[in-house]
């Protein structure tokens, strides 16, 4: 995720304006940032590596001169974040200047196509494709207007975007489009903008107007408009009033950035299915070369590894080992070798437990992979091969879309080393494929629908003293996720644990009323579920389940439910179960009082032992 920013004023330096707005996109990302305006015919530059303040006391984001321009806070996907990578990105004339958010899928063939035609590139992103694309349309069709070049431009796009782009050809416009990544425009009397977010320009003016997927936007002196990419007719779309106060245009008018990041699972599923196809299979190589696999990571990104076991295990018959990163170098430190191989988890690349275990393992010679959301991160500089999971910037300490994006990650991986074992056949592969591609639709789907059930199971249960989590096969990792979201966030002492083991001890807590939440995917683990269900029902327990729609077997036994769209296999059945969970955990804060993003004694990144 990143955020970018253009205006086209009347009269005025854009540069300082730019350089606010970027302020208000920082929260979208803030490994580097750049400028780049247009005076006397010139493009103008700026750009470097770090913090907006830190770029800004080296280089003076204020004085690029020009009354037009373009800005972008970057949070890397392709490439390190270094000065090269920084956006904006030009063309070999250097009369061309692209910021952009998002993922070019096909840029690795864009690029060679270029190459042959001569263009040389400098950085490792997939955005530098679209300047020397544009540049390449134009050198065709020196007649075609900037507008129209970047329309042909991005009609060979697959992937994500929305970019801004301006040219020393018509230096009184910005020329952007939107596929799958937010755009939206500001006007007033003085000035036009572009921006992936509305806060960017909300000091300025409350008139603003959304950008739609495969819609192109023209901004000039003379406003805005609209063009449909597919067939270049126009669009009128009046601009609409915002009232959100400047606390509310951050979290995109959600009350808090844990609701706002649970909404935005589906986006940030649909990101990780654009990985890049050879990292994934490189994972899967290393994977499946390594005698002895250890998944380490702590809290939810923990849980994501005991899942993936599961998916390891299940598809691709390979037995790993979920170690709690705390644990390992005591656990495993004398033992690991150079035949071991650890994937090590963690969002921010940073937790102080994860990377003592990736030292010890690299001091002993064992092959270190990595899956974190921060590339440029700890983690990535010492991984032998690492996957960028693409999520975002997560500001709630609770960690939501990060782990479902981390769950999809290793379901990708899991299949590809399946397929390279001949563990599945071509039509589960495809059947399962399908499934994962469907995932960000079935989540917006239970968002939408479940939403205010959790809000109704939190009011009604909001005074319950302690809750169990229980859940059987991959559906433990799913309970053992739903406990720590209610315990961190709404302070309820929880217990999370297979099914199963009830009857070894915990069993003895229940009492009459007592909730048990239940994780009930229809997969092989059913029957038995059941059974501990009844085992709990026996004992005046109140059933909170999590059912696949019309389960009415499970309804029947259970006092509240939660309902998941049908047909998900059981390997990717966390991906979709977890999200009524968060929403219940968010919900009790919600009723208990409690701000769900500022959980007391916790921390975003925890960097000590
Ligand atoms: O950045 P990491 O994924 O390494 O963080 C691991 C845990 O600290 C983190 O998941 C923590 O448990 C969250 N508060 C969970 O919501």
């Amino acid at each position: 995720m990143c955020g970018i920013f253009g205006c086209v004023l009347n009269d005025g330096n854009a540069a300082p304006i730019i350089h606010a707005a970027l302020k208000k996109l920082e929260y979208r990302g803030y490994d580097s940032v750049g400028e780049a305006t247009l005076h006397n015919g010139e493009l103008c530059i700026k750009k470097d590596q770090g913090k907006i303040d830190e770029v800004h006391k080296i280089h003076n984001l204020d004085d690029l001169p020009g009354n037009l321009g373009v800005g972008h806070t970057r949070w890397a996907t392709h490439g390190a974040p270094l000065e090269v990578n920084a956006h904006p990105h030009v063309d070999c004339s250097g009369g061309i200047a692209v910021v952009h958010n998002g993922i070019i899928e096909n840029f690795v063939e864009l690029k060679l196509e270029l190459e042959n035609h001569g263009h040389v590139f400098k950085s490792k992103t997939d955005t530098e494709v679209i300047p020397h694309l544009i540049e390449e349309t134009l050198k065709a069709n020196p007649s075609l207007s900037l507008t129209d070049a970047v329309l042909e431009t991005v009609r060979k796009l697959d992937g994500s975007y929305a970019i801004a782009v301006i040219s020393t050809k018509e230096p009184d416009k910005i020329v952007c489009a939107r596929y799958e990544s937010p755009l939206v425009i500001g006007v007033n009397e003085n000035a036009v903008y572009c921006a992936s977010d509305i806060p960017a320009f909300l000091p300025l003016t409350n008139r603003a107007v959304i950008i739609e997927d495969g819609e192109l936007v023209v901004l000039s002196p003379e406003g805005f408009e609209i063009r449909k990419i597919a067939d270049s007719s126009v669009v009128v779309r009046e601009p609409k009033l915002i009232d959100w106060t400047p606390q509310m245009a951050v979290k995109q008018g959600y009350p808090h950035f844990m609701l706002k990041e649970i909404h935005e699972q589906p986006a940030c599923l649909r990101n990780t299915l654009r990985l890049q196809e050879h990292y994934l299979d490189l994972m899967a190589t290393f994977l499946d070369r390594a005698r002895e696999v250890f998944l380490v990571a702590c809290g939810t990104s923990y849980h994501a590894c005991l899942a993936a076991s599961y998916m390891f295990s299940k598809l691709a018959f390979l037995a790993t080992y979920p170690v709690i990163a705390s644990e390992f170098v005591e656990q495993h430190g004398k033992s690991v070798n150079i035949d071991s191989t650890i994937l090590t988890v963690s969002q921010s690349g940073e937790t102080a437990d994860t990377l003592a275990s990736v030292n010890c393992a690299r001091e002993r010679a064992a092959t270190v992979l990595g899956l974190t959301n921060a590339i440029g991160s700890t983690l990535t500089r010492v991984s032998r091969v690492y996957i960028g999971q693409q999520s975002g910037p997560e500001i709630g300490v609770a960690a939501t879309k990060t782990f479902t994006s981390q769950l999809s990650v290793m379901a990708q991986v899991a299949l590809r080393l399946a397929k390279k074992r001949g563990k599945v056949s071509q039509d589960e592969m495809d059947f399962l494929a399908e499934k994962l591609d469907k995932l960000p639709d079935t989540v917006e789907a239970i968002i939408q629908t479940q939403e205010e059930k959790a809000k109704q199971i939190a009011k009604k249960y909001k005074d319950a003293k302690t809750f169990f989590f229980l859940g059987r096969g991959i559906s433990s990792a799913t309970a053992y996720e739903g406990r720590l979201k209610l315990m961190e966030i709404a302070y309820v002492p929880s217990i999370a644990f297979p099914a199963g083991e009830s009857k070894h001890g915990p069993i003895s807590l229940v009492e009459q009323g007592f909730p048990v939440v239940f994780i009930c995917p229809k997969d092989g683990t059913r029957r038995t579920l059941i059974g501990n269900i009844m085992e709990m029902k026996a004992r005046g327990a109140s059933i909170i389940a999590v059912v696949e729609e019309g389960d009415e077997e499970i309804k029947k036994l259970a006092d509240e439910y939660m309902e998941v769209p049908k047909g998900i296999p059981e390997v990717l059945s966390p991906i979709p179960y977890v999200v009524p969970l968060q929403l219940l955990a968010y919900y009790m804060a919600i009723e208990k009082g409690h701000n769900p993003d500022t959980p007391r004694n916790l921390a975003k990144s925890v960097t000590v032992k």
